[in-house]
């Protein structure tokens, strides 16, 4: 029987110039697997730890310490284990850690070899990696395209950090993917047009210096059309506030573009901007993942009307999850692979919330690889949707690519009419 001969990591730089970890799984009959480990720049406090190394080299952001976890220690305990029970090669690494957030041997160590044991298997048994992980119940996403970018991912003066586009009714991922490119360019020459900057933000979306959010809402809308689509028919827009970024925990209010706005006020402006802008179809984290109450208390208001994302507070974490879903904080949740760590909670996760009808957006991170795990991860977890950053940027396109070769693979079968989020056309 084949089993995991050794593992071996190396630090390779991310899509900001970031070390990251890089590892490849290698079994006893030669297959390879190779994964990278992406890394965030807004991350939530709850988050498994990413190790770095601290120190003078690359301002501290070293990751030579986990890249030496994996080699000695992971490398170790996975010797003769077999790389296609994903669960148990997990189970040993979150034991040999032995802490709740992995911080001894680090997440960034941990996640790396996690996918890229998933990566070996698949490649043992010549079969893509969705199909792996999937089987044979698969689906392309509805994909979310950061197109402007603010908060911590450009340096202007918005305070939301991501404002996306997203095709809501499709024959197939290509011809929505298409609108979205149509309408990326058209954006550009608008921006271009009316004298700001057409500069990309780490996600690939441009960090236009506008007055405020509002603003963007006018331009994605005026872009929308401009394109020949029609906003919220076609081309739908979602938004991540990145609350906890402009959430003052001392006064409990929030900064926003020059208001000082308590949580009830801030909830009266995101009502605001839905009556203006009903092509708004999801709103992720409008409030800090330090105040579950609000963030609880909006989805009650607005839950029936829009998707409402829990990012921060939950962090891919199953145990706040479920905290989540109990005191009915949002309707979907947020999916990263490293803000848990392995590939066996992630799925846990997704798990838990579709048992509870809560509806799951796979994400990337703002610092990126070529590495596209996340495509394929998305399309076997059947996650419904993926936001991956604007049609720009190799390390943002190389998702979108691997999906629409996943779709050539998959033919026509995965071509069909569907209606977001829920497959039922609602009106
Ligand atoms: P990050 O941002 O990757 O910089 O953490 C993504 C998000 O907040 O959704
Ligand atoms: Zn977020």
């Amino acid at each position: 029987m084949v089993y995991i001969d050794s593992v071996k990591a190396r630090e390779v730089f991310d899509s900001r110039g970031n070390p990251t970890v890089e590892v490849d799984v290698i079994l006893s009959d030669g297959t390879l697997g190779r994964a990278a480990v992406p890394s965030g720049a807004s991350t939530g406090e709850l988050e498994a730890v990413e190790l770095r190394d601290g120190g003078e080299r690359l301002a501290g952001k070293g990751v030579l310490k986990a890249v030496n976890n994996v080699n000695t220690e992971i490398n170790q305990a996975l010797h003769g284990l077999d790389p296609m029970n994903q669960g148990h090669v997990d189970a040993t690494m979150i034991r040999l850690d032995g802490t709740p957030n992995k911080g001894r041997l680090g997440a960034n160590a941990i996640l790396g070899v996690s996918m890229a044991t998933a990566r070996a298997a698949a490649n043992y048994q010549h079969v893509p990696l969705y199909r792996y992980l999937g089987g044979t119940d698969l689906e392309l996403p509805q994909t979310f395209h950061n197109v402007i970018n603010g908060g911590e991912h450009a340096n202007n003066d918005i305070d939301f950090q991501e404002f996306m586009i997203t095709p809501v009714k499709r024959q197939n991922f290509r011809e929505g993917f298409e609108k979205i490119v149509d309408t990326y360019h058209t954006l550009k020459q608008l921006l271009d047009k009316e004298g700001h900057s057409t500069a990309l933000g780490d996600e690939g979306g441009f960090a236009p210096n506008l007055k405020n959010s509002e603003e963007a809402f006018q331009l994605l809308r005026k872009a929308i059309i401009a394109a020949g689509y029609q906003p919220g028919e076609e081309i739908a827009i979602a938004f991540d506030a990145a609350a906890s970024y402009f959430y003052d925990k001392d006064s409990g209010k929030y900064n926003l573009e020059g208001h000082s706005y308590t949580p009830d006020e801030l909830g009266d402006y995101y009502g605001q901007l839905l009556d203006r802008y009903p092509e708004i179809i999801s709103i992720e984290d409008p409030y800090s993942e330090d105040d579950w109450t609000n963030f609880e208390k909006f989805t009650k208001r607005y839950g029936k009307r829009v998707q409402i994302v829990a990012d921060d507070p939950v962090c891919t974490n199953p145990e706040l999850v479920r905290k989540a879903i109990k005191g009915g904080l949002g309707n979907a949740i947020l999916i990263k692979l490293n803000q848990i760590g392995t590939v066996t909670e992630t799925l846990e996760t997704i798990r838990l919330a579709r048992k509870n009808g809560y509806t799951t957006m796979m994400s990337h991170r703002s610092g990126e690889t070529a590495d596209t795990f996340v495509a394929d991860f998305t399309v076997a977890t059947n996650a419904a949707e993926l936001k991956a950053g604007a049609p720009a940027r190799s390390e943002r396109v190389a998702k979108y690519n691997q999906l629409l070769r996943i779709e050539e693979e998959l033919g026509a079968d995965s071509s069909r009419l569907a209606y977001f989020p829920n497959d039922v056309d609602l009106d």
